[in-house]
């Protein structure tokens, strides 16, 4: 029997889901190059599907060089993943993506910013920009439309205390791109990432077969072993909130330099600071240590995009290198985008208003949770995170999820560490709309 699972109620007709099921099987080597298939009579009995379904399958599969057909013997698998030692390898299975149900009406998750309609002007004006600009001809800069990196240059000297020549910035198509970036020109070993962290980052380093250490996320780290690099958010701990003390970043930096490893400074909200200024980034302590990663996600939008990558030189000429070779980059129209918005002040007056926008809501927040729940970290950012029992959050959790709101529980951001509760959003949502969601959970937590 195949362990596949067809989903009657999704778009995707049955024959299509099940090749695409087939093809992942054999990717991760459920499958491999001999396994000979049950017949497609005997699967569509399997499956409760009719006998056109596997069928169809099997042609596609076939046509696609996956399987072959052998006369009067069955089905047999041909392509197996190929392993070499340049390509990346999968040592442990991502985890699927946890997503919302359908019919969810608003996520108050961390990912989706505040974005002002006043703005709308300046977004306006930047696409107009667009359309009447030339495109590059062929293929631009690996490094990034060159305005692009003079105005973020500027912007990250004023609000980061970054002292950087446009050349040395890489435009990327938002963090997680500039750690795909990154992972291929680090030598072997293993990465190590705060636990709780950022899902993503980990999940991309399994993808390129290295293995992820957890590093509990409040701790002084005084030895990487024979980490090549720790994956950290020193401005703001995705998702505890704290802001990593001085001693520790010079702590981290020295383990870093014993190690021969890089710190990767993931630095993805720290503008969103309403109760002092930004803490300032990492990478001004080491830049021969330290690979800085910016992002457009929580600034302007997600979709954009877009994000920055400073590395040590080394690593700088590397990264270039291949992504030159392998036409890596981010889109022109994107890139040309946030010159206007850079350019013009939008991204300023964005940033501004969101920020104010946060810090009347953060407070709303926590005066609503604190009779059931502490605080993890300082009130900052679009979110804050709620430490309490995995029953309760997950009580709190399907309350919201019942009124209309998706809420993450922290366990999700948790691989090691066991520290649960919630992780509320209030950048994607309206005053009212959080006001219905807080009286949810709330409601669900003083039962
Ligand atoms: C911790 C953290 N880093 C970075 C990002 C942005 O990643 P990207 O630029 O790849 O969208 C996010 C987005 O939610 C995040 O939570």
């Amino acid at each position: 029997m195949l362990p596949v699972i067809l989903d009657r109620t999704s778009s995707e007709p049955l024959p299509a889901q099940l090749a695409g099921q087939v093809r992942a099987l054999v990717l991760v080597g459920t499958l491999g190059t001999g396994d000979r298939l049950p017949s497609s009579r005997a699967l569509a009995a399997d499956l409760g599907v009719s006998r056109a379904v596997t069928e169809q399958a099997y042609d596609q599969l076939t046509a696609e060089g996956w399987l072959e057909a052998r006369r009067g013997s069955g089905t047999y698998v041909t392509a197996t993943r190929t392993t070499n030692a340049a390509a990346p390898q999968v040592t442990s299975r991502p985890t699927a993506p946890t997503s919302g149900p359908t019919g969810v009406t608003s996520g108050l998750d961390t990912g989706t910013p505040f974005f002002d309609p006043r703005l709308e002007p300046g977004w306006r004006r930047a696409w107009r920009e667009v359309s009447v600009a030339t495109p590059p001809r062929g293929y631009d800069d690996p490094r990034g439309l060159l305005e692009l990196r003079e105005a973020l240059a500027a912007r990250l000297g004023r609000t980061r205390g970054l002292d950087l020549h446009p050349d040395e910035i890489i435009v990327t198509a938002g963090t997680t791109d500039g750690l795909r970036a990154l992972l291929p020109e680090l030598r072997p070993g293993p990465v190590v990432v705060e636990d709780p962290g950022y899902r993503a980052a980990a999940e991309t380093v399994l993808t390129y077969g290295r293995e992820v250490i957890d590093l509990p996320a409040v701790e002084t780290v005084g030895d990487l072993g024979d980490a090549v690099a720790a994956y950290v958010t020193p401005a703001h701990q995705h998702p505890l909130g704290r802001v990593m003390p001085a001693a520790d970043r010079l702590a981290l930096l020295e383990a870093a330099r014993r190690a021969d490893a890089v710190v990767i400074e993931d630095d993805y909200d720290s503008e969103f600071r309403y109760d002092v200024a930004p803490v300032p980034a990492m990478a001004r302590l080491d830049r021969s240590r330290v690979v800085y990663l910016g992002t457009a996600a929580k600034s302007v939008v997600p979709t954009l995009r877009l994000g920055w990558l400073v590395a040590p030189p080394d690593l700088h000429e590397l990264i270039l290198r291949r992504r030159t070779i392998t036409h890596a980059g981010a889109a022109w129209p994107s890139q040309r985008a946030l010159l206007t918005l850079l350019r013009d002040g939008w991204l300023d007056r964005a940033v501004r208003s969101a920020r104010r926008v946060y810090a009347e809501r953060a407070p709303r927040v926590a005066e609503a949770m604190s009779p059931y729940a502490t605080l993890a970290g300082p009130l900052a950012g679009m979110y804050s995170t709620w430490l309490l029992p995995e029953m309760e959050a997950r009580r709190a959790r399907d309350a919201a999820r019942a009124a209309g709101f998706e809420i993450n529980l922290l366990s999700t951001y948790a691989r090691t560490s066991g520290l649960a509760g919630l992780v509320i959003g209030f950048g994607g949502v309206t005053d009212a709309e959080l006001d219905r969601a807080l009286t949810a959970l709330t409601g669900a937590l003083a039962r």
